[in-house]
């Protein structure tokens, strides 16, 4: 279906959401352009993105974008009306495809609410809590690992490992090619938009393989897993079940997909960010070295709202609404946008402003509520504090210069960061 918007609502001026280019641009002139939309034109339509995982012949939808922080938690919290079941990325797929990369984060009730059920309490805060020795225990071996070297790219050595181990360890992937290959695939996944990761490879290739990496490790495990179940999240998708029936390869392959993703692209891109604010905000920094434990909740919270690691999530109406007097039909696809909504002057004071002791901070980095909330913002949250810890105590001094950054709209990340540090004394 071709859906195309009256003229006099089309894409705000110079302003191009869909442009390849636009995404190109520095964060700085992206943060300047979501400006003007908010104050001039909050729920601007856009012709369909430039994609560089579908042909323009099946790629014809536009879309709305939602720019102010209001109407992002509005739509989050009204699934019915904002479904969720035709993909939550830019570009429509097939469902058998979209089933097979997006898992339950594409799905409504009451398919989502059961498959998400599943893996719950893994994912509570409490459970989250009892594993913060143990994330911490990663943070401080990783850093162990880096700090007497004095300098290195932070993002490569360690914002990219953290992430991945915890994920390894959680879902019991055994040492060795198997790890490698599915790290790699969840870490490549993502990148379709950005020209160096796809190389001679079009962006449909870069996704296409990664996920049939993935799929292929939950093949290889299932069966062994639901022969001897350890204490691994792999023995407890292998062995749940709902309505007396177990799930499907391809739906843990699935779900394997969407957390592989979820956990290792997102905290990785944030804890980077986080180095690169801190080396541009030396103040803010000193801040936090003077009292590591008291203020680190507070720059978690800062740096998860500045980095906004995923800019945005995609939603279809089921039914025509009005936003902000704006009539869209029901069929079109809405964009919610975190990074604009984080940027909300109704919602923060200064919103250009790096502050670690911002109280309070309503950012929308994990969504903006309702059913889709982020299954990990606890793990997230656990993993950065512990990770941030240890490095402004034990290399209090590091400093990043220019970060290399992901070109795309869906990723807010950053590929290398050559930094600098007073090197660690051996212990
Ligand atoms: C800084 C790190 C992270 C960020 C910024 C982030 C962001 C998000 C966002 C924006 C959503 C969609 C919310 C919505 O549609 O309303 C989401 C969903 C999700 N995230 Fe995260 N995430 C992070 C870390 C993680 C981690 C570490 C995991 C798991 C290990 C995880 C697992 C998930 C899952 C499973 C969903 C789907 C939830 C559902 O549809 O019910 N995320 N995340």
């Amino acid at each position: 279906m071709t859906i195309t918007a009256p003229a006099s609502i089309s894409t705000h001026g110079e302003i191009d959401l869909s442009a390849r280019s636009f995404w190109a641009k520095s964060a700085a002139e992206r943060d300047a352009a979501f400006v003007v939309l908010r104050r001039e034109n909050p729920v601007p339509w856009s012709r369909p993105v430039e994609s560089e995982l579908l042909p323009p012949e099946l790629n014809t939808r536009g879309f709305w974008s939602l720019t102010k922080q209001e109407d992002i938690r509005a739509a989050s919290r009204n699934p019915a009306v904002f479904s969720s079941a035709d993909g939550v990325i830019m570009e429509s797929f097939a469902p058998e495809m979209t089933e097979l990369v997006q898992s339950f984060i594409a799905m409504d009730a009451p398919r989502h609410t059961q498959l998400r059920g599943i893996t719950m309490d893994a994912f509570k805060p409490k459970n989250m809590r009892t594993l913060e020795g143990w994330i911490r225990g990663h943070a401080r071996d990783l850093v162990d690992e880096v700090a007497g070297r004095g300098e290195g790219d932070f993002a490569v050595l360690v914002s990219k490992v953290l992430p991945a181990r915890i994920f390894s360890s959680m879902f019991g992937l055994p040492p060795g090619e198997m790890n490698d290959r599915t790290v790699d695939a969840c870490q490549r996944l993502l990148a379709y938009t950005d020209p160096e990761t796809c190389g001679d490879k079009s962006g449909l290739e870069i996704l296409a393989d990664a996920m049939t990496d993935i799929h292929l490790t939950a093949a290889e495990m299932i069966p062994e897993r639901r022969e001897n179940p350890r204490e691994d999240l792999m023995s407890w998708l292998a062995n749940a079940e709902f309505d007396g029936e177990k799930m499907t390869d391809d739906e843990i392959g699935a779900f394997l997909v969407m957390v592989g993703v979820a956990a290792n692209d997102t905290t990785r891109h944030a804890s980077a960010q986080a180095i690169h604010f801190f080396s541009q905000h030396p103040d803010q920094r000193q801040l936090l070295v003077d009292d590591v434990p008291g203020r680190i909740d507070g720059a978690v919270e800062e740096v998860l709202r500045c980095s906004h690691p995923l800019n945005h999530m995609r939603r279809t109406l089921t039914e025509d609404v009005v936003v902000r007097g704006q009539q869209m039909l029901a069929g079109e696809n809405v964009v919610l946008w975190y990074c604009s909504g984080n940027r909300d002057e109704e919602v923060f004071d200064d919103p250009f402003r790096f502050d670690i002791e911002r109280s309070p901070n309503p950012h929308v980095t994990f969504g903006g509520g309702g059913p889709h909330y982020c299954l990990g913002a606890a793990l997230a949250r656990t993993t950065l504090k512990s990770l941030l810890s240890e490095v402004y105590t034990r290399i209090p001094d590091i400093h990043a210069s220019e970060p290399d950054f992901l070109i795309g709209n869906f990723s807010n990340g950053i590929k290398r960061l050559p930094a600098t540090w007073t090197p660690e004394k051996p212990r």
